[in-house]
């Protein structure tokens, strides 16, 4: 891999690193239209949308229990009563893109229908929608159902699936693999399935675990480039009890390492530290940098270490 290679779907979408934002670690399962839309009303409002920052992306939990009579995925009618095309219209009018979540198994991480067997009607009823970005995650997977199987195998088989289904769908969805097990190396067929894969389990709003995915993310890079990205997960600036310092630092290595930047906190109620963080234009460049070779560390002396990103 590495620059001169052609990457991942070369459909053109993702040739910089996506730039968004996500509920999972502001609200995790509680997500409801109005979030949605305030959200969106407010990456406009706060010069986001004007930094360059375009998807609003729903994670888990939005679907009802059960697929409808025709074994469609609906929305939770009392999350989302005007469905889930009212809301991209919503969205889109405001010049952004919307983002949904499924899983390759039996059911998401949180239970809801997965879609192992559903990948092409599910694929087509978010280009339906109006979908934008898509999510799939890595719960409840049948691996008894994949005998003599590794569960590397099986992931390149599930998410091929998908990716194929998306190419199909006749729309342009962002394809985000969720494998939170590092132990899947996702990173190695990511391309050209993808435009984006995890490269650490989830985490928390902590130093600590912030310079872990970070240090993981750091000798993946050959992997990434225009079209296909390492994801070290969603941003946590502006969540817990980090420091504005911190806050920065770890905005500064996301962009370093040319992830994907999808804002974790709650826009609506954000600090203006956290929007000049998140707005940051020449920290912004540095990860949108066209050329797309991820930084490297140069030289590590203990505590210090210094990067370079060409
Ligand atoms: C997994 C993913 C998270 C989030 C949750 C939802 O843990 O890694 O990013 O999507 O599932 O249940």
């Amino acid at each position: 891999a590495g620059a001169a290679t052609a990457h991942a779907l070369d459909d053109g979408l993702a040739r910089t690193p996506p730039l968004g934002w996500n509920n999972w670690y502001a609200t995790f399962c509680d997500v409801d239209e109005q979030l949605i839309k305030q959200t969106a009303d407010a990456m406009v409002a706060s010069g986001m949308r004007e930094a360059g920052y375009r998807y609003v992306n729903i994670d888990d939990c939005w679907m009802a229990r059960e697929r409808d009579s025709r074994g469609r995925l609906q929305a939770d009618p009392d999350k989302f009563p005007n469905g889930i095309k009212a809301l991209a219209d919503y969205v889109h009018a405001r010049g952004l893109k919307l983002g949904i979540y499924e899983d390759v198994g039996t059911k998401t991480c949180a239970g809801y229908p997965g879609s192992l067997g559903h990948e092409r009607e599910d694929a087509r009823t978010f280009a339906e929608w109006g979908v934008d970005f898509v999510k799939v995650d890595w719960c409840n997977v049948p691996f008894d159902q994949f005998p003599g199987m590794s569960q590397q195998e099986v992931a390149k088989e599930l998410y091929g699936r998908w990716s194929r289904a998306i190419q199909r769908s006749g729309r342009k969805m962002v394809f985000s693999i969720c494998i939170w097990d590092p132990s899947v190396r996702s990173w190695e067929f990511g391309e050209p399935l993808a435009h984006m894969w995890r490269t650490s389990n989830d985490y928390g709003p902590t130093w600590g675990q912030i310079v872990a995915n970070a240090d993981h993310a750091e000798t993946l890079g050959e992997f990434a480039g225009p079209g296909g990205w390492n994801d070290p997960d969603i941003m946590m600036v502006g969540l817990g009890d980090l420091s504005t310092e911190e806050d920065r630092s770890h905005f500064s290595l996301w962009s370093m390492l040319a992830a994907p930047l999808l804002a974790g906190n709650d826009l609506r109620t954000m600090t203006w530290q956290d929007r000049e963080i998140l707005t940051n234009r020449e920290v912004l460049a540095v990860d949108q940098d066209r050329l797309g070779v991820p930084g490297r560390k140069l030289r590590v002396d203990g505590d210090l270490e210094v990067w370079s990103r060409p």
